[in-house]
């Protein structure tokens, strides 16, 4: 990958007529460790929110040697980049030749069930490769209510009667029964982790079985960016945050037991940017050269403000309006579809125009991931950077405002809204 110090260089080296992405590996080192070094339990990098090869290697080379995965392609990511790290397989409901090919290929020791019919699948792998249930964790996923960008209860999950039924199987077959549960992603209300503690304690207490791991899943959310006429945010400290949820867990009384977390956004979402290029102004409308179907589709449904950055096209000699005001910008993706129009404006300088290029901050979760070939478009150049997104030292002209973890927000550069 090519080296530049800011997206803003990248943008103006290149001149790039395609998206490009910029990589963080400093921000993700960064962001693995405070995770790691927060959490007092076992964390698994959760591969589905960007398992990009360099990304997982990055992560792996952090400090974390658990990843939770989802599927057969993720397991060989893993394992042809960090051979010896420890996968679990956190999907709930799977094939029966992936379960094989998990236990069998890639000795995944690690699972998780919702329903009868799931846990008869697995007891039948496990017998039929003659294996041990007692080398087995089986988690059992709750399902469980809050308030997240994601609600991710409405598909997994297990009711709270259905949940002890399924523990007590489970401990009876002689697997090592754990409990689990996903609170959904960039959860807005903290509470939710306890709400979750608090089921999963009335669970246990019914079960009666003995429990060996706790299992918190992800949704420690990420910071963003932020409408700079509405209030100051900040979202919390991963850390605090985390100190926060050990403290419930043992108030919950889970401390006799292994504690799991399955983060990704929080880890990942500040190391990569994405540079794009203004296709057309229209108006208060801005045609961009990406959109819901490649990058961005984790903020259209997420409903999620990104930070965004302008970086004027140095060519265009003639400008009309006030580089100091803001206006909200609706963003119109590349594709067809009129569907391809984020839920969220940009705010930008008013002198925006066609041929100018935009850095896209904290993409760095279910971006790339999510990217489809829809129409023929599909970004995939990537370029390494140095600083922060926020950090951008020749900001000047641009604008981003972005959520802090925990501090007052900062404004990357100068700007007031109109
Ligand atoms: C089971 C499970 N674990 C972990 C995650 C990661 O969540 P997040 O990126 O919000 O931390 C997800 C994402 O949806 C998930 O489904």
């Amino acid at each position: 990958m090519r080296r530049f110090t800011t997206g803003r260089e990248a943008a103006l080296a290149l001149r790039p007529d395609e998206p490009v992405y910029c990589f963080r590996p400093r921000v993700l080192t960064r962001d693995v460790k405070t995770f790691l070094e927060a959490f007092p339990g076992k964390t698994a990098y959760a591969v589905k929110t960007n398992g990009e090869p360099f990304v997982v290697e990055t992560v792996a080379q952090a400090g974390v040697s658990s990843f939770d995965v989802a599927s057969r392609h993720e397991f060989e990511t893993v394992k042809a980049v960090a051979p010896r790290a420890e996968q679990l397989y956190m999907h709930p409901v799977k094939a029966v030749s992936d379960i094989r090919r998990a236990f069998e290929s890639f000795g995944i020791r690690t699972t998780v069930v919702d329903h009868p019919d799931e846990f008869e699948k697995i007891r039948l792998v496990v017998q039929a490769l003659d294996l041990d249930p007692a080398s087995i964790g089986l988690f059992v996923r709750l399902a469980t209510k809050g308030h997240a960008a994601y609600e991710l209860s409405k598909k997994f999950g297990a009711a709270p009667g259905e949940a002890v039924e399924l523990l007590q199987r489970v401990d009876r077959a002689g697997f090592r029964a754990g409990i689990c549960f996903h609170v959904g992603s960039q959860v807005e209300d903290i509470a939710t982790y306890d709400a979750a503690l608090g089921l999963a304690a009335q669970v246990r207490r019914q079960a009666g079985v003995t429990l060996h791991g706790l299992d918190i899943g992800g949704g420690f959310p990420a910071p963003y960016g932020r409408d700079p006429r509405g209030p100051d945010k900040s979202v919390p400290d991963p850390a605090a945050l985390v100190a926060d949820i050990g403290r419930d867990v043992a108030r919950h009384g889970f401390d006799d037991v292994e504690l799991v977390a399955e983060p990704g956004r929080v880890m990942v979402a500040r190391s990569l940017s994405v540079i794009v290029r203004v296709l057309l102004r229209d108006g208060k409308r801005i045609h961009i050269n990406d959109g819901i179907w490649g990058s961005l589709s984790d903020s259209w449904t997420g409903k999620i403000t990104l930070p965004a950055r302008l970086i004027p096209d140095p060519a265009r000699r003639r400008r009309s309006g006030d580089p100091k005001r803001l206006d909200d910008f609706r963003i119109c993706g590349v594709t067809c579809d009129s569907v391809d129009i984020l839920s969220r404006p940009f705010w930008l300088p008013s002198t925006v125009d066609t041929g100018d290029f935009i850095e896209i901050g904290h993409i760095g979760a279910y971006s790339l991931s999510l990217r489809t070939r829809f129409n023929g478009f599909y970004p995939d150049t990537f370029v390494e950077v140095e600083h922060a997104f926020e950090d951008d030292p020749d900001g000047l002209e641009g604008f981003a405002t972005v959520e802090t973890w925990g501090e007052q927000p900062r404004e990357a550069v100068a700007g007031e809204g109109s």
